[in-house]
């Protein structure tokens, strides 16, 4: 049988959060989603995640949350990285780091087993460890009967997250692009089966820089000057992938960009969710 998975790329800020609050139940039941995966490195403040807005998405629908290089930016998610079953971090961090890159989750109905990973690409990311070995790791670690398997590559590079497509061609259903928060049109099923994507595109106010005020971007930009990278508010919109597997295979049929915009943004861009200390470093990825 088919079942619809939707994949949401990275959730950012107080206007992402609400626009997902707001559409996330509605496009569940319109699509009869069987299983969410929501990159959530931005949602607190624009960097990194609190566990107040974790068990919120859950609580909309959100079935596995995945990170990013933000990871461990807000130090409240620690414990929740080791002690809850649906986060990961990304896949090729040193071992010793807390929590864990891979795992694996029954679908809403409870008929269905998912693996979902995440993984740092290496192209103008740091250096992290080879995504391609942890993902051949990886994947020899998930149990055969587990079918449905899920990357979320986190990676700069337009070239490395195809050339990830590629490799995991017909060993994954999916592998979906995060981390540059513009949307690409290239969605497609690859000819192995495997759902592709360069960059879902970031759920959160797109009248901004990558999520951040255009005008401290410009500034600093221009200047030179250190500046405040504070969240945006304007034109929330939420954008999501939705792909039909094959639960007997694990192969993609079929895939959908979905596109949702959310009301305007009241009472400034930050809530008691994004944490203490608020993210206002220079990185907005
Ligand atoms: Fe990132
Ligand atoms: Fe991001």
């Amino acid at each position: 049988m088919l079942i619809n998975i939707l994949c949401i790329g990275d959730l950012v800020g107080k206007a992402g959060r609400n626009v997902l609050a707001e559409h996330l139940p509605g496009i569940i039941r319109q699509h009869a989603v069987e299983f969410v995966v929501c990159n959530a490195e931005n949602a607190a403040g624009g960097s990194g995640l609190t566990p107040q807005i974790y068990e919120k998405l859950l609580h909309y629908g959100v079935d596995a949350v995945t990170l990013g290089d933000h990871c461990f930016r807000k130090g409240e998610i620690f414990p929740v990285l080791d002690s809850s079953d649906r986060i990961i971090r990304p896949l090729n961090l040193p071992a010793s780091a807390a929590g864990r890159g891979q795992i694996v989750l029954p679908t809403k109905s409870g008929q269905h087993q998912v693996a979902v990973a995440c993984v740092l690409g290496q192209m103008e990311m740091g250096n992290n460890n080879s995504p391609w070995a942890a993902v051949d790791e990886t994947l020899t670690k998930i149990p055969d009967d587990v079918k449905i398997r899920i990357i979320d590559f986190h990676a700069e590079a337009t070239s490395e997250k195809i050339a990830m497509g590629w490799y995991c061609n017909g060993r994954t259903s999916v592998v979906f692009g995060t981390h540059t928060h513009v949307p690409t049109a290239d969605a497609c099923v690859l000819d192995k089966g495997t759902a592709y994507i360069s960059d879902i595109g970031m759920t959160g106010p797109y009248n901004s820089i990558l999520g951040r005020r255009k005008d401290r971007v410009l500034k600093f930009l221009t200047t030179g000057m250190p500046q405040r990278f504070e969240m945006a508010v304007g034109d929330p919109r939420m954008y999501a992938l939705l792909v039909a597997v094959d639960t007997e295979t694990g192969k993609a049929k079929s895939v959908e960009s979905i596109i949702t915009r959310g009301k305007p943004v009241e009472g400034g861009a930050y809530d008691s969710d994004d944490g203490g200390a608020q993210a206002r470093r220079k990185s907005a990825k």
